[in-house]
């Protein structure tokens, strides 16, 4: 078999449950070196509470550097309440956002897919949640998540104000509404554009460009728009209607925890990050299960690592040219829901327990 050339690949396990999960995909990686002769190069490296256990910052500029060079990063979870209190700009996040602002991440791809075999995890009605495929695109670079100007100040009267800025500039919102149109495009067709146009000017436009982009160069796609509360709302009562969200970073922080819990778990949902491409193809990219380091259960072996395996399935899919992998691997995550194993968080009566490297190694084992 021919060796394919040396794909660098990021491994950020960070905290909480990251390091678990991530632990899962490692040992997918070395199955696809081993066994289909591919040559993935992984590094591990600290990054969030973990970084700044060690280094007094959330992530270095050595592991920064690292992510701009590698093809794909695989982030595990930042975050826990040991940090909560730390100085701002030393707080696990950052780094995770500054990863995303600086390798200028753009679009993140949320999909919520309801597995047929996990109907009954769901709380909504299994009729509700049945069949349910929906693809969110975030914008994860812009809003208020990074507006300026920012900050706690000190006004009269011995009191403080909080500040944060919600912007968006027209290129801003026109790059992360092509990707929602190609991605419909390949779907079934339909773009849902969410914003709040009725209280705030930066959702005006991002309601006129949204449009304007779909006018000029989808007119095969049928666009709506939705206000950001009603989405919410709609996405409980009828979520089936919806092929792909585009909405800005906030909003779509909230909507797809709200739609990841429509399948049943956080557990289950893999997300990417995508820059913009370049004359070659090639884009930066990072991958990231939706959930977060859930303290509360790290280091119990309780963890879901399916949204992270599905993760990488992503990163093979959308950065190392590996599709027929990524159905491999996806394949093989249906086979093993099939088999009616389930880690704590997707169980249900009948169905068998399993540890978080249990359901790695069952999945490893479906591997073809
Ligand atoms: C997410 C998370 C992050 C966000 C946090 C951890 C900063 O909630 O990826 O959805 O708010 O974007
Ligand atoms: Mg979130």
């Amino acid at each position: 078999m021919i060796k394919v050339k040396k794909r660098k690949i990021l491994l950020l396990p960070g905290d909480g449950i990251g390091p678990e999960v991530i632990a899962e995909v490692k040992k997918i990686i070395e199955w696809f070196n081993k066994k289909k002769s591919l040559d993935f190069e992984m590094e591990e490296n600290l990054i969030g509470g973990a970084s700044y256990a060690k280094h007094k910052k959330p992530i270095t500029d050595e592991v920064f550097y690292k992510a701009l060079e590698s093809e794909a990063v695989i982030l595990g979870a930042v975050g826990g309440p040991q940090w909560d209190n730390l100085e701002f700009s030393k707080r696990p996040e950052r780094a995770l956002l500054k990863l995303r602002k600086e390798l200028k991440l753009f679009a993140n791809l949320r999909p919520a897919i309801c597995f047929r075999q996990l109907v009954d995890a769901s709380s909504l009605k299994p009729e509700i949640v049945s069949g349910l495929d929906i693809m969110i695109v975030r914008e994860l670079t812009g809003g208020i998540y990074f507006g300026e100007p920012r900050g706690i100040k000190p006004i009269e009267n011995g009191e403080r104000k909080g500040i944060n800025t919600h912007t968006y500039t027209s290129s801003e919102i026109i790059r992360v509404a092509k990707v929602a149109f190609e991605l419909a495009q390949k779907r079934n067709k339909k773009v849902t554009s969410c914003d709040k146009s009725n209280v705030m000017e930066a959702g005006i436009l991002w309601r006129e460009e949204v449009q304007k982009v779909k006018d000029e160069e989808y007119p095969n796609i049928e666009l709506n728009h939705m206000l950001a509360d009603n989405c919410a709302m709609q996405l409980l009562r009828d979520p089936k209607q919806f092929d792909v969200i585009v909405t800005d970073n906030l909003f779509g922080d909230i909507l797809s925890d709200e739609a990841a819990m429509l399948t049943g778990s956080l557990g289950l949902l893999p997300s990417a990050s995508l820059g913009a491409k370049d004359k070659n193809g090639k884009m930066r990219s990072m991958y990231e299960p939706v959930h977060g380091s859930a303290p509360d259960i790290a280091g119990a072996g309780k963890a879901n690592p399916i949204a992270t395996i599905l993760s990488f399935s992503m990163a093979l899919r959308y950065s190392l040219d590996l599709d027929k992998e990524a159905e491999n691997l996806d394949q093989a995550v249906q086979k093993v829901l099939d088999d009616g194993l389930r880690t704590k968080d997707i169980l249900s009566k009948g169905k068998k327990e399993v540890s978080t490297s249990q359901m790695g190694d069952a999945i490893i084992s479906k591997l073809k």
